[in-house]
Parts: structure tokens; C-alpha cells; sequence
């Protein structure tokens, strides 16, 4: 069987190369991951040599032209969906902004949508925000032991009037993966949509849009080892509907209907070195299927099967501390979880714990990584909040090792 080759892996991102850099074990990846060299040349190249208008017929324009269309094709392929439903942002939370503008008028007073406490904030303040225009918000709640959402309350929830359910793939603390698919099966039942904030699953497994039949999926390049720029996926049948977010001419023209703001062109160009990085990594690994998504997921499962390895230690440690709680499933198993880790202890404060993994060279952090209504669910408090260590598949087992040792001393 084929295990990840971290060395060739570890090659491709200059960070490593970097002394300084390298001394740290970054295990704060959800807040934003490395770069590999396929991306830092595209920015680099885009910067010295296509920094310009695109769509015109001058050479740098139509390297600009080139690397955007290019990055958008590869982004349409990873996903599984077509071109123009890919749309870049400055970030998910100014998507999700904007989504929530163009969809409210697809809706009337009275109707009914259906948020979580356990997403990032930016997959509920934006819906929450319509209740000030007559829409009723529901909300699904987490368990307040564990942080995790179960499934059977979300029928108590939906009804004929429900026109969208917003839920996270996975949260950025509880990192347990929600059942999208299903979701989606239920709330297609009465008509209406789902929008999922992919953002802390996407570092960690492939994305097929086709497969989880979602209407809108939401991914921040940066923490998928790309630049920083947010990606939406919205469905055209749906995107068709929307009202126009962009400047009144682009009505008729619903691939610009959701970016009202002049993208970062230079940035999106670069957004295909994370498809190039894929690709370099599948092929040193024999991984040569024609279809780029199939490659992304047989590459990723070797991803997930290395990333169980580094999680394993972690929470097995934790487990033998009877004042530590773990937020979400206590699982390494890559169909279950990602691999971060959030915790808090009774003996110490999670500062504390932060304190001593950084004095360690260990990158992490500690908080309520804007997901405050999970946090306010769990009952802890929004400063101090959780310890979180969150692995991605480049990191190693030594640097596992480092934390956990730290993590014994200090728990
Ligand atoms: C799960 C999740 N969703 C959404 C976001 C927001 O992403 P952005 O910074 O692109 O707005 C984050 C950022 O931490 C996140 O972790």
C-alpha cells in the first residue's frame, strides 16, 4: 500500500526551507496553511509579469486573462461542476455577505431559514442579519457536551417554508463532518437550498459539488494552501435566480452577479498552483488518473490516512486526562473527523496551555476562532475559549510528538 511520502510532500513548500520558519511546528493550519512553490511562483510571476488589466490584447493582459481562466478551469474540475460556477471573493465571509443580498429577494416575509451554532460566524451573521427583514431564523443547536449537531433535530426544524439550511462540512473546532449530502436530501424535500461552508474540510479531503448535491459550497483558498481569496461554488440553476450583486449592467450576466468588488486578479491566476501542487504530489505518488478530481481524491485519501496518524497520539493523550474536554468526535478516523483538535481543561486556563506550546516553537492558538455562539453553547468563556492544534497533511509525526509532550507537562 501506498503511505505519503512527506519528503517529497515537505519539498514543495518553501516554508520549510526557511530555517526559522521550519523551527516552528505549525499546527495552526485552520487558521491558515503554507503555501507550496507552485503557488508562490505563480504569484511571483503573475506580479513581474501580468500585473495589469486582463482582457485586453496586450501580452501581460493576456497572461492575466490566461492564469485567471486557467485557475478558474482547474478550481471547475477539482469541484466537479462547471466554469462559471466558480466564483472568487476576497474572502468567505464577504461571499457569504454578499450571497445573503442576492438571495433575499428570492424569498418572502414569513419564509423560514435555518442556521447552526456550531459554524464559523461567517455561515450565520449573514443569514441571522434577514430576521431584520421579516425572515424567520431558526436555529440548530449543537449538543452543549460534545459540540456536535445531530441530524434528527434538523427535521424538527424543516418545514414547508424553509427556503435554506447554512451548515458547516466541518466546524473549525469541533472538526466532526456533518452528513452534507443528507442535509441536502432533506431540505431539497420541501425546495429549498443549502449552502455549506466548506472551509476546515476542504484542506483535509476532495470536494465533489455533484456528489454532496449542494447549491452552494464555500472554501478559503488560504487554508487550502492557496492564496487569499475565497471560492464559492453555486449552482447555475440557483446563481440564475439571484439578484444582481454587481454593477447594473452585469444583469443578463449572472457569472458576475456575486462580485461586486474588483477581484485580486494576480491572486486568483494564482489559485491553480494549489491544482499544480496536487498534481506534482499525485504523480510522485503513481497517482495518474485522467480526471483531475479523481486524481484530487485518491491523492487525498493518502492525505487523510496520514493525517489519522498525526491526530491518533493527540487524542489519545488527551484521553487520559480526566479534566480535559475534547470538542467533537473522539475519533481519528478521517471519514469522521479533521484533524483539529480543540480542548479545554478545568485545571488550567487554555492561555495557559497556548503559553507553554508556544514557548515550545508549537504554532497554535487559543480563543473562540469566531465561532462565539459554539463556544457560548459549550458554556466556556469567548476570551480564553478552547486550545487548538489543527494538523494538516505536511506536517509529521515529530511535531506531533513535540505537542503532545508539552501537552503531558502542562495538563
Ligand atoms: C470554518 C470557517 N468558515 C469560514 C471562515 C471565514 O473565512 P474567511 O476568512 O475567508 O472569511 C473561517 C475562518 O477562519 C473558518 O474557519
Amino acid at each position: 500500500m501506498t503511505t505519503l511520502d512527506l519528503d517529497i510532500v515537505r519539498a514543495q513548500f518553501p516554508s520549510f526551507a526557511n530555517p526559522d520558519t521550519a523551527s516552528w511546528a505549525h499546527l495552526e493550519n485552520a487558521g491558515g496553511s503554507y503555501c507550496p512553490v507552485q503557488v508562490v511562483d505563480l504569484v511571483t510571476d503573475l506580479f513581474a509579469h501580468a500585473k495589469c488589466q486582463p482582457r485586453w490584447g496586450f501580452g501581460p493582459s493576456v497572461a492575466a486573462t490566461e492564469a485567471m481562466d486557467r485557475a478558474r478551469l482547474v478550481m471547475a474540475e477539482l469541484f466537479n461542476c462547471r466554469e462559471h460556477e466558480i466564483h472568487f471573493g476576497p474572502s468567505t465571509s464577504q461571499n457569504t455577505y454578499v450571497l445573503a443580498k442576492a438571495m433575499r429577494p428570492l424569498w418572502d416575509e414569513g419564509d423560514e431559514i435555518v442556521v447552526t451554532d456550531q459554524d464559523h460566524e461567517a455561515n450565520q451573521g449573514a443569514w441571522r442579519r434577514l430576521a431584520d427583514s421579516g425572515i424567520t431564523v431558526k436555529e440548530w443547536q449543537v449538543d452543549p457536551a460534545t459540540g456536535l449537531l445531530d441530524e434528527s433535530a434538523l427535521d424538527e426544524l424543516i418545514s414547508e417554508r424553509t427556503r435554506l439550511v447554512a451548515v458547516c462540512h466541518a466546524s473549525n473546532i469541533a472538526a466532526t463532518i456533518n452528513p452534507v449530502r443528507s442535509i441536502a436530501d432533506r431540505i431539497h424535500a420541501v425546495g429549498g437550498h443549502i449552502v455549506v461552508d466548506g472551509v476546515s474540510y476542504a484542506p483535509h479531503s476532495a470536494v465533489d459539488v455533484a456528489e454532496l448535491d449542494c447549491d452552494i459550497y464555500l472554501y478559503s483558498m488560504y487554508k487550502t494552501y492557496g492564496p487569499h481569496v475565497g471560492l464559492m461554488y453555486t449552482r447555475a440553476s440557483v446563481l440564475e435566480q439571484m439578484t444582481n450583486q454587481g454593477h447594473y449592467f452585469k444583469e443578463g450576466h449572472p457569472e458576475g452577479y456575486l462580485t461586486p468588488a474588483g477581484p485580486d486578479h494576480a491572486m486568483i491566476g494564482a489559485a491553480a498552483g494549489v491544482a499544480d501542487y496536487y498534481d506534482v504530489v499525485a504523480a510522485a505518488h503513481g497517482i495518474d488518473a485522467p480526471v483531475r478530481l479523481d486524481r484530487a481524491k485518491a491523492l487525498f485519501e493518502l492525505f487523510g490516512e496520514h493525517e489519522e496518524t498525526l491526530m491518533a497520539p493527540v487524542l489519545d493523550l488527551l484521553e487520559t486526562k480526566d479534566d480535559v474536554t475534547l470538542v467533537g468526535a473522539r475519533s481519528a478516523d478521517h471519514s469522521v473527523r479533521a484533524p483539529t483538535i480543540s480542548f479545554h481543561t478545568t485545571k488550567r486556563s487554555s492561555a495557559s496551555v497556548y503559553e507553554a506550546l508556544i514557548a515550545a516553537r508549537i504554532s497554535c492558538g487559543h480563543g473562540n476562532f469566531y465561532a462565539h455562539r459554539l463556544l457560548g453553547a459549550l458554556g466556556l468563556d469567548l476570551d480564553d475559549g478552547v486550545v487548538r492544534l489543527s494538523a494538516v497533511h505536511y506536517n509529521t509525526a515529530e511535531e506531533m510528538a513535540r505537542a503532545c509532550q508539552v501537552l503531558d507537562e502542562v495538563l
